[in-house]
């Protein structure tokens, strides 16, 4: 809590192109649960070089990640948004929290091994350490609810674990965090292969819609988007392309699955992709908008930048000092 305020807390890697199942997935809710909680949303750069990065293209998509909060209506004044690197405070904390987590529950972590696995020449100490980076993240700012997905549960957990025995030995220091159990944002699949998630790493770039395709695009990637031989629009396992395109046509028009059945009762694909096609423009075209504008005033984004960075570490300080007393660090004359 701050003040009268549940605070909220979550971030994203701005890694890759961000996709339509990162906005449907994550960035559309986070803007609605704006209105219940004090929200941190960071650009967390500190998790992102656990895989080497180019530091010219990480710095641009930072910044490209952190217009695009704001134009996808976060409101900068009432929440906090803000680079993960602009606030040493979680550095610092990771540190201490590292002192407080066993070798054995961050080799259990499944997120670590896929990626160690993928980064098999560069498995090194940061990417062991990322879930306690992300425990400070979150514990920093006493955060009462952390929106995640399922991927990123584990690491809440043992966020919870790390918080808990923090408290047992030093008393009431952190809130201990709850996952946000809300409603699920849209689970949106790869449109060449409906068994696996949208991903902005995926190399076949058919297979997903990019916040900033152009509405041609967008069209085209739809028709060609993969479905069945069934002919007909229903939401049923046997049919997972199409289920895919019912939950990308729901979220963006928020019309039922069966409102969605009844429209598209007796009429093809073809319509029916143009259909999902004109909706995702409808929604992406006017977030693209924003981003152009905001873009146009770089003095603008740079204030934003500066006063929630500044935000920011102002409570993330107030967490960490009570900390380094709590661990036994000389009281600071300075
Ligand atoms: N690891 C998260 C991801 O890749 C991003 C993240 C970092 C995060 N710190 C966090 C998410 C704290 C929630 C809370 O998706």
């Amino acid at each position: 809590m701050i003040g009268e305020n549940k605070v909220l807390f979550s971030g994203m890697q701005a890694t890759g192109n961000l996709t339509l199942g990162n906005y449907l997935g994550a960035l559309k809710n986070w803007v609605s649960l704006c209105d219940e909680y004090l929200c941190f949303y960071s650009v967390v750069d500190l998790h992102s070089i656990t895989i080497r990065q180019d530091p010219a293209e990480l710095r641009r998509r930072a910044r490209n990640l952190l217009t695009l909060y704001i134009a996808a209506g976060i409101d900068p004044e009432k929440n906090c948004l803000y680079y993960q690197s602009h606030v040493s405070a979680h550095a610092e904390l990771a540190w201490i929290l590292n002192c407080f987590t066993y070798m054995g529950e961050l080799n259990r972590m499944t997120q670590f091994k896929d990626k160690a696995a993928k980064h098999a020449d560069n498995i090194n100490a940061g990417l062991f350490t990322y879930p306690v980076l992300m425990a400070a993240d979150i514990l920093l700012y006493q955060s009462d609810v952390v929106p995640v997905g399922n991927d990123q549960l584990q690491h809440l957990e043992i966020t919870r674990d790390i918080a808990q025995r923090f408290n047992a030995i030093y008393g009431d220091v952190f809130t201990i965090p709850e996952p946000y159990i809300g409603k699920a944002g849209a689970r949106i699949r790869s449109l060449q292969d409906p068994s696996k998630k949208m991903s902005k790493s995926d190399e076949n770039p058919n297979a997903s819609i990019y916040l900033m395709d152009d509405p041609d695009t967008i069209m085209r990637k739809f028709k060609r988007a993969v479905t069945d031989s069934e002919g007909c629009v229903r939401y049923c396992k046997e049919q997972p392309g199409i289920m895919n395109l019912i939950d990308i046509y729901s979220a963006c028009t928020d019309k039922s699955v069966s409102e969605i059945e009844k429209e598209f009762d007796g009429r093809g694909y073809g319509d029916f992709k143009t259909a999902v096609g004109e909706s995702v423009v409808a929604i992406l075209k006017p977030l693209q908008d924003r981003f152009d504008d905001l873009n146009k005033n770089k003095d603008h984004i740079d204030k934003i930048i500066k006063e929630n960075a500044e935000k920011a570490e102002y409570y993330a300080l107030k967490t960490l000092r009570k900390v380094q007393k709590k661990v036994g660090f000389p009281e600071r004359v300075r």
